[in-house]
């Protein structure tokens, strides 16, 4: 058994045991493993730098190297997003060398295509990512009318008059007259470029009447009258780990400033819903994508699952996996650093020094416990 368990986490150690393979018959496997994996501060640092590490576990355990006589089962769950998740699934699948299949990857908005039914054919204002990159975001999950702020700008410039459009917005901006247009809901998806012109869109929209731009309902700062308009939101870390070595403020750090601008100007609490990890919301949706993957590599999809989540950030990684009963794993690639004996936030059941070492722990750990 210790044997076993050596090979095996000498096996995710690359290099010390070259191309030798473990055997399903003769050594144990820990058949209810299963990995979710964050994406920036885990697998990424910024946008183009991927760890080496996590090319190489990723290749072990998705069978890619050959050394493992069966996969073992993972996803990625990111609060990133902005782009459509069959283009990032392709990106993703070339950086990290492993070809990701469509049950493998969530982004912040993904679990947003299964609420968004009740705006299939209603007006939208999607928010938020390069040019119109997230319009195509919201096209893919079947919203057929939506716009986006660039489009807004150019039917009416002095509705945000600090913000000039590029040539490019321009030729990209849809031609129309919003005063006739009754948005439903704004759908945050990414980070903003541009937090004024889309802080006000927002502020406007949620006390419009009846979603219509340039209209304000009475009553609109009564905590009684409810607008008609839905704010969603898709992430919500204050901070995220890019190519710089201080963490960046990410998206929510914007509904920060949102919730103090509506608050400062209606005296309300701003209402919204809110997706992306911690929330249950994400996590459900990631453990039906796991068992999704699990039939469509011919295992049971309906079996006891032991996951272990690979995260950089207590606040969502590590809360959001605690609270959904995974075991949870902080490593010190990312947004968390213990240099100075900081505390997390949130306790993972471990805290490794990256995802290399946090896979090697979770294997010894299912060994360990006899979950074969
Ligand atoms: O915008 C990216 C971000 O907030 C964090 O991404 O992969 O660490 O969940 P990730
Ligand atoms: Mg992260």
């Amino acid at each position: 058994m210790l044997r076993s368990a050596w090979s095996i986490r000498r096996l995710v150690a690359h290099g010390q045991l070259g191309k030798r393979s473990i055997h399903a018959k003769t050594t144990p496997f820990p058949e209810k493993l299963a990995f979710a994996f964050d994406i920036d501060g885990v697998l990424k640092q910024g946008h183009h730098n991927v760890l080496p590490q996590a090319k190489r576990v990723l290749r072990l355990l998705s069978g890619a190297d050959g050394r493992l006589p069966k996969p073992i089962p993972f996803l990625l769950i990111t609060n990133g997003g902005g782009i459509p998740d069959e283009q990032r699934r392709a990106v993703l699948s070339e950086e990290l060398g492993v070809e990701l299949t469509e049950n493998q990857l969530v982004q912040s908005h993904t679990p947003i295509k299964q609420y968004v039914d009740k705006y299939r054919d209603k007006p939208v204002l999607v928010i938020g990512g390069k040019g119109e990159d997230c319009r195509r975001v919201a096209e893919s999950y079947g919203l057929q009318h939506s716009y986006i702020p660039q489009d807004v700008i150019a039917w009416n410039p002095s509705i945000w008059d600090r913000t000039t459009l590029t040539q490019e917005e321009k030729d990209f901006a849809r031609p129309t007259d919003f005063s006739k247009v009754a948005f439903s809901a704004a759908i945050v998806m990414h980070d903003t470029d541009d937090w004024g012109r889309d802080i006000t869109l927002i502020l406007d929209l949620l006390s419009s009447d009846k979603g219509v731009l340039g209209t304000r309902r009475e009553g609109h700062n009564r905590a009684d009258m409810r607008g008609d308009v839905e704010l969603l939101l898709s992430n919500a870390d204050l901070e995220w780990r890019s190519d710089w070595p201080i963490p960046r403020l990410g998206q929510g750090a914007f509904r920060l400033s949102l919730e103090s601008v509506y608050k400062a100007t209606t005296g309300l609490d701003l209402p919204y819903v809110q997706f992306g990890k911690p929330f249950k919301a994400t996590y459900d949706f990631s453990e039906l994508m796991l068992r999704r993957y699990l039939k469509q590599v011919g295992r049971d999809p309906n079996g006891q699952l032991n996951v272990y989540m690979v995260g950089d950030n207590p606040l969502s990684d590590i809360d959001g996996a605690n609270r959904h009963g995974w075991s949870s794993i902080l490593v010190r690639t990312g947004v968390f650093h213990d240099t100075h004996g900081e505390k997390p936030t949130h306790k993972p059941t471990v805290i490794c020094d990256d995802v290399e070492k946090g896979v090697e722990w979770a294997i010894e750990e299912e060994l360990r416990k006899g979950n074969l």
